[in-house]
């Protein structure tokens, strides 16, 4: 069984709404909340088949997590080395966060382990989180680059890890994050040197947890802990990733006028507003405030005219899930919109490099796939037609908005996987007056 979506042209989508919590956030919600010393208590966590799977993860370690439909979380944590072995390979699922991270806290631990997934996931890069925990000494072996992992646990007696210094070959919060977790386990301090401002809410975290994180431009060094790391309570905002559909439906859909309450404007989580705003899109920021460490606010948008505009470099990596919904919004902006420097699109949950031009050239779209990013000629009118998702749930929304602007009827094929990131994704588009419907097919 599998799900479409069947769109047709949108008059305008009006009314407030939220979006579920954030993904990143939520992943870390689980793991750092599993090795602090005490209970965490977490709501609005988001409880998609990504996150699940982090849980299920920590749970096969012997943490008790009791997590509830409306995202309320609660994490027995067992401390820096309460985790247990499991009885069986660690299964991630369809999630590379998953993967990446668990890589980095499994490498410090006593016992053996082994990291699985989906083909899908099997099928992504691993070498980038193998390498660098190969030089603090941890015994990891991949697949030719890829998962399976299995990690060697560090024999009592036997020296554990060493602290790095490390420049990361790519801008990669996933990275960034492993080795932050490894290095909790190391013998002294490591030094991470980021080319990028990849996301930080693991820093903001774990600093948040008691330990000793200093951070410069492009630097974090992070210093193991003496004691154990502090239990949170926290309140995981809306996930800007999954507000960027709604930003970008509202931009082009002609008579919009929409409010998403309660989303994390984290500054490297916030491209995604600024090339929208930079395309001529109106985009309202009220209400900031700071939840838990993390800054929320609520943003309005209405239907805009827009312009294209060239996007690269540092910009990229604070907007590198929502660079296909950008791609949406330059099908209907005036002029060649251009993206650089985001081959790590292509090691997405699918090539989203490809996969964006082709469904969204078989609505109409002129989009140039480029080794590293697209060019996307504009405006366009876009026809409805039959595309898919390629089991991609960021591919499955982006369709969906622009079969709102499509003419006719738009049937995105194998949109079930929406629930990975955005629960609730079609409803909230219907509650603000999208003609969309779910079928069975
Ligand atoms: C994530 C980091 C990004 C992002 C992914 C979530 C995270 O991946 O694309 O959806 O939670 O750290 P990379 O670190 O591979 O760029």
């Amino acid at each position: 069984m599998s799900l479409c979506i069947q769109t047709s042209p949108c008059s305008g989508l009006r009314g407030s709404c939220v979006v579920p919590g954030d993904k990143s956030i939520s992943h870390r919600a689980a793991i750092l909340g599993s090795i602090a010393d005490g209970i965490s208590r977490v709501s609005n966590f988001l409880p998609g088949a990504d996150c699940l799977a982090t849980v299920a993860v920590m749970r096969s370690l012997d943490v008790a997590i009791e997590v509830n439909t409306d995202g309320d979380l609660v994490v027995h944590g067992v401390g820096l080395h309460g985790l247990r072995a499991p009885s069986a390979p660690l299964d991630c699922a369809n999630s590379g966060t998953t993967m990446r991270l668990m890589a980095g806290l499994l490498s410090g631990q006593e016992f053996s382990s082994q990291l699985t997934g989906t083909p899908q996931l099997l099928g992504r890069p691993m070498s980038r989180v193998v390498n660098p925990l190969f030089k603090m000494g941890a015994h990891i072996e991949s697949t030719e680059g890829k998962g399976p992992l299995s990690i060697q646990g560090i024999e009592p007696g036997n020296p554990g890890l060493k602290g790095i210094r490390y420049a990361m070959p790519v801008a990669s919060a996933q990275l960034k994050s492993c080795l932050l977790l490894a290095g909790l386990y190391a013998d002294g301090p490591s030094t991470i040197l980021e080319i990028g401002p990849s996301r930080d809410h693991t820093e903001r975290m774990l600093s948040a947890m008691g330990a000793s994180i200093v951070r410069d431009t492009d630097r974090v060094v992070i210093t193991p802990p003496d004691a154990g790391l502090a239990p949170f309570n926290m309140a995981v905002p809306g996930d800007m990733s999954s507000a960027a559909f709604l930003l970008t439906a509202g931009a082009i859909v002609p008579g919009s006028e929409i409010t998403i309450g309660n989303v994390g404007v984290n500054p490297t989580r916030f491209g995604i507003v600024s090339a929208l705003n930079q395309m001529g899109a109106a985009i309202d920021i009220t209400n900031p405030r700071d939840v838990g460490g993390e800054p929320v606010a609520d943003l309005r948008v209405g239907h805009s005219t827009l312009s294209s505009a060239t996007f690269g470099g540092d910009s990229i990596v604070a907007m590198i899930d929502e660079l296909p919904v950008l791609a949406v919004a330059a099908t209907q902006a005036h002029g060649t919109t251009v993206i650089r420097d985001a081959r790590e699109l292509r090691v997405k949950e699918t090539d989203r490099i490809a996969c964006t031009a082709a469904e969204l050239n078989r609505l109409g779209a002129r989009i140039t796939p480029l080794e590293d990013g697209m060019a996307i000629e504009g405006p366009t009118p876009l026809r409805g037609t039959e595309v898919k998702s390629h089991g991609d749930h960021r591919l499955a929304m982006l369709l969906t908005i622009a079969g709102l602007v499509a003419t006719g009827r738009t049937n995105v094929q194998k949109t079930e996987v929406t629930a990975d990131s955005f629960p609730g994704f079609e409803a909230c588009l219907t509650d603000l007056g999208a003609p969309i419907q779910v079928v069975r097919t």
